[in-house]
């Protein structure tokens, strides 16, 4: 069998972005038929919320838009440049974060919005967390947006 295409996403608390952007790209891979090829994933940079569920506002926006959420909040690790093709950053702080761990990674170590053709300049999916509810919707958005940037690069990339 081929071996899956890993893809991370990474945040600081693993309980509302990268949460999130897993849910919503594991569901864009299975309308297109593709989870077979790949292993999707979500972890923090900090254990703040390790062995938690996603945040309730987060899970309860995914859920209005049609994703449900599963996931037990982890810390990221070295062993994950190896596992995962992909780490996929929320902010330019949790990128600073995995270079620094990972400096050597054949990994490709990135924000998650630069795969996004329509992003601009601000390539950082803010943190929701200390916010209120609109924060969370905008997450979802480019999150959603990003996520269909990276699956139209990944299946070019690996002629899926
Ligand atoms: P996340 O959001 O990094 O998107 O999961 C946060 C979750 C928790 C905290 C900060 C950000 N915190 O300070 O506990």
């Amino acid at each position: 069998m081929q071996r899956r295409i890993g893809v991370l996403f990474v945040c600081l608390g693993n309980i509302c972005r990268s949460p999130l952007a897993e849910g919503v790209f594991s569901q864009l891979v299975q309308r297109e038929g593709l989870a077979e090829r790949f292993d999707i994933d979500s972890a923090g940079t900090s254990s703040w919320h390790c062995g938690e569920p996603p945040d309730p506002r987060t899970t309860e926006l995914a859920r209005q838009r049609g994703v449900i959420l599963e996931h037990a909040a982890r810390q990221v690790e070295r062993a994950d440049f190896e596992r995962f093709d992909y780490v996929l950053a929320m902010d330019a702080s949790n990128l600073g974060k995995l270079q620094r761990l990972a400096p050597a990674s054949d990994a490709r170590v990135a924000l998650l919005r630069s795969f996004d053709p329509d992003a601009g300049d601000d390539l950082e999916v803010p943190d929701p967390y200390f916010g209120g509810a609109d924060g969370f919707a905008h997450v979802h958005d480019l999150v959603e947006s990003a996520c269909e940037g990276l699956l139209a690069h990944i299946r070019d990339e690996h002629d899926l």
